[in-house]
């Protein structure tokens, strides 16, 4: 099947977050499953010089852009994915990261750049950049490929379209006079359309017009049809839950194998499990804790904001701290309050808790592999990507039941104990207490070696891998083709 799969970040081109974990992998999945999908980003700096060879295909005339847009042709690096960069110097050519500016503040002219990258995408699953080749699917991720599937529904033999939400908190929204910014047909301005509370809604492009919609679990999937988790979008979901299938992401074992990984100090497996003492000991050393093999360390990687809990791992470890109990090292960036809360409480507890604020590739891989557990407390999580690494290097998640996290932790109770499923540490209350209860049950287990390494062993193999997903993905298009 012909597929052109769209989105504003993969790995290891361009990261912020998970978005780029799965559309590094995903293409590569179903290339393996001898799909001709081809794989489409906006043309940012740091993309191109991850692509390294490309080469310009194409040269479109856009409404919305006076100079004209290239196409530049390349491969996603060690794979066979063809990959387009739609390049548009104006609109992506600086520094920063995709949507922001170096000092933190969302782009401005966000909604024209993901407007040109919109209009790009139409013209290339209408076969209208010159380049002899139509998809059959057209795959979009997130907000920022939302107005694709609202102009394509306008096109009569278009492909089928697939938006993914991979997180619905983030929707792209912008003033009204957005909508004359980019010369968008007047009849979008409507409920049943982009218009969302007086705004308009890059998300709701996907969300209305897309022929299927995908979410990154089935739980989540389920989640956001509620109040609860719709972010003011479930009346709209609801109404479309029989075109919402929950997929679950895989974990790319290529990039997130402790067997084979290169950024980590020392190697190991399930066999042998050497290898994991000496990464925590280049951990402690490298975060500047006290370097005991035996006090439980717990670990965290990811962005900060409401969404990851980070605070409530603050609170529920900072007694454990003071006591000695644990140690504590944390690496993420983003809301400034959170940022200063634990460089706040890292400065209270030398030598127990470390703490790296920014992003680094090589460390988040050292935290999971050197970690004993991995707290992800999160308020909401589509899917989630760590507690699947987490499992895959021994170290034990410590997660909250929700979307993708209570669909690929099982917690550790007498029940799931004696019958050999649980592989981690599950909680219910986004909460303080509940946070500390289950770390508490962490503690206990932790002392009891045999349960431990069983537990840790039992994690390792558990298998999230691609090739599953991808097969679910490919059942879905065969479906909006046939
Ligand atoms: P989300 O997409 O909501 O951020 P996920 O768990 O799906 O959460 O994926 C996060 C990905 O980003 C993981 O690969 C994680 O290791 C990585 N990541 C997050 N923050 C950082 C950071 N500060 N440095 C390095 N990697 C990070
Ligand atoms: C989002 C979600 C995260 C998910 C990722 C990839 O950023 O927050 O839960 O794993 O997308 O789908």
């Amino acid at each position: 099947m012909r597929i052109l799969f769209a989105s504003s970040e993969a790995h290891p081109l361009i990261k912020t977050g998970g978005l780029a974990d799965v559309c590094g992998s995903l293409p590569p999945a179903l290339k393996r499953l001898r799909h001709d999908v081809r794989l489409v980003l906006p043309a940012y700096p740091a993309a191109v010089a991850a692509a390294g060879k490309t080469s310009p295909v194409a040269e479109l005339q856009l409404p919305g852009s006076d100079a004209p847009v290239r196409i530049l042709e390349g491969v996603l690096p060690k794979t066979r994915v063809k990959l387009y960069l739609v390049d548009s110097p104006l609109h992506f050519d600086r520094a920063g990261d995709p949507y922001r500016a170096s000092d933190g503040r969302d782009w401005q002219d966000n909604h024209l750049r993901f407007g040109v990258f919109a209009r790009a995408l139409v013209k290339l699953a209408m076969n209208q950049a010159g380049l002899d080749w139509q998809p059959q699917i057209l795959h979009c991720n997130d907000w920022q490929t939302g107005l694709a599937p609202a102009l394509l529904s306008q096109h009569p033999d278009r492909p089928a379209t697939v938006f993914t939400i991979h997180n619905l908190s983030y929707q792209g929204l912008f003033p009204r006079h957005a909508m004359e910014d980019l010369t968008l047909p007047p009849e979008f301005w409507d409920l049943f359309g982009l218009e969302y509370h007086g705004q308009l809604s890059f998300i709701k492009g996907g969300l209305v017009f897309a022929d299927h919609l995908t979410t990154v679990s089935p739980t989540y999937a389920r989640e956001i049809q509620t109040a609860q988790f719709g972010n003011g979008l479930d009346g709209l979901l609801n109404a479309r839950a029989h075109d919402l299938t929950g997929i679950i992401n895989g974990a790319d074992y290529r990039h997130w194998d402790p067997a084979k990984d290169k950024l980590l100090p020392a190697r190991y497996n399930a066999d042998d499990m050497s290898g994991k003492a000496t990464c925590k000991q280049a951990l402690q050393e490298r975060m500047g804790l006290e370097v005991l093999p035996d006090r439980p360390l717990l670990t965290h990687v990811g962005r900060m904001v409401a969404q990851k809990g980070v605070d409530l791992i603050l609170a529920a470890c900072e007694p454990l701290l003071a006591a000695g109990q644990i140690q504590l090292a944390i690496l993420g960036s983003g809301d400034k309050n959170l940022e200063a809360r634990a460089r706040a409480m890292a400065a209270r507890h030398p030598g127990r808790m470390g703490l790296q604020i920014g992003y680094d590739e090589g460390l988040a891989h050292q935290l999971e592999a050197g970690g004993d557990m991995f707290l992800m407390p999160s308020r909401f999580e589509p899917c989630g990507l760590n507690q699947m690494y987490s499992l895959r290097y021994g170290t034990v998640p410590l997660v909250r039941r929700t979307g993708g996290l209570a669909d690929t932790v099982v917690d550790t109770n007498a029940e799931t104990l004696a019958e050999g499923t649980a592989t981690g540490l599950v909680f219910e209350a986004p909460t303080i207490e509940a946070l500390s209860e289950a770390i508490g049950r962490g503690i206990s287990l932790y002392q009891d070696q045999a349960q431990w390494n069983d537990l840790m062993r039992r994690g390792m193999s558990q298998e999230f891998s691609w090739d599953r997903s991808a097969q679910a993905y490919q059942e879905l298009y065969r479906e909006l083709t046939r």
